[in-house]
């Protein structure tokens, strides 16, 4: 009996080992019952992005900077116009250059929130993409490769969870990026009419505010769903009372 009970043990710590990891060095520790704990956490956030966007294999983070996309699908409909975006190859470059502007915390019993306001001033995202789709009874697609710059682009992570077995559980990532100035590029929209395609560029790059904010929902409920998986990857294996002491 008592074996059995020595075995278990070992097992179950076994077990617990594996799935917690030691706090990486560079990552400093705040004490959430500290005066400046916000202080605290932007520096530790700040001082962090440019070791974690090189990744951290023991934390499942995989390189951000470049972040690597394999394949994304991305369908639309709405009055006019339906279409289907095929994007493959995708790397979004410059997110290591982000910049922590504040931290806002809110800590109860059993939740935890920060709201982190950051600055990315310039992010590039390059890839391959397939398009079709309908403008009314007009039919467009095309394929070829595309390419995005991005300057002065705004967000507040919002990051929202509970503390449960000393575990920080994110349920919610928000996301709402502002962007200050875009330029789209891509090959060929309308089957390899290049005229048309040039109205194409010229015009999204004219209006792109008015694309920007209908897709911005879309995209918003894609990104909370990722950034949550991706917190809770990283936040499942570190302890929530040595992290936040
Ligand atoms: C986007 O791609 C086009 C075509 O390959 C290229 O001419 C352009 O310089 C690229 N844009 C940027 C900002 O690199």
């Amino acid at each position: 009996m008592k074996r059995v009970a020595v075995i278990l043990c070992a097992v179950f710590s076994v077990a617990l080992a594996a799935e917690e990891v030691e706090i990486p060095k560079y990552m400093k520790i705040c004490n959430r019952k500290s005066e400046n704990v916000n202080d605290c956490l932007k520096t530790a956030i700040q001082d962090a992005i440019p070791k974690v966007s090189k990744g951290v294999p023991e934390l499942n983070v995989p390189v951000l900077d470049p972040y690597y996309v394999a394949l994304e699908e991305i369908s639309y409909s709405n009055g006019m116009m339906q279409g289907k975006l095929l994007m493959k190859e995708v790397n979004a470059y410059g997110t290591s250059r982000a910049k922590i502007l504040k931290v806002k915390s809110t800590f109860s019993e059993d939740r935890q929130r920060l709201e982190v306001d950051v600055l990315f001033p310039r992010i590039f995202i390059d890839g391959e993409y397939k398009a079709e789709g309908h403008l009314n009874d007009f039919k467009v697609g095309g394929k070829g490769f595309f390419n995005v710059s991005m300057e002065g682009v705004k967000t507040v992570w919002d990051i929202t969870g509970r503390i449960e077995n000393d575990r920080w559980v994110v349920e919610h990532f928000m996301v709402l990026p502002e962007v200050e100035k875009m330029k789209v590029y891509f090959d060929d929209l309308f089957n390899g009419d290049e005229s048309l395609n040039n109205i194409a560029r010229s015009f999204i790059n004219e209006y792109w505010p008015l694309f920007y904010r209908e897709l911005l929902p879309i995209a918003s409920a894609r990104w909370d769903k990722m950034m949550t998986d991706f917190a809770n990857l990283v936040f499942s294996k570190l302890s929530y009372s040595k992290l936040f002491a």
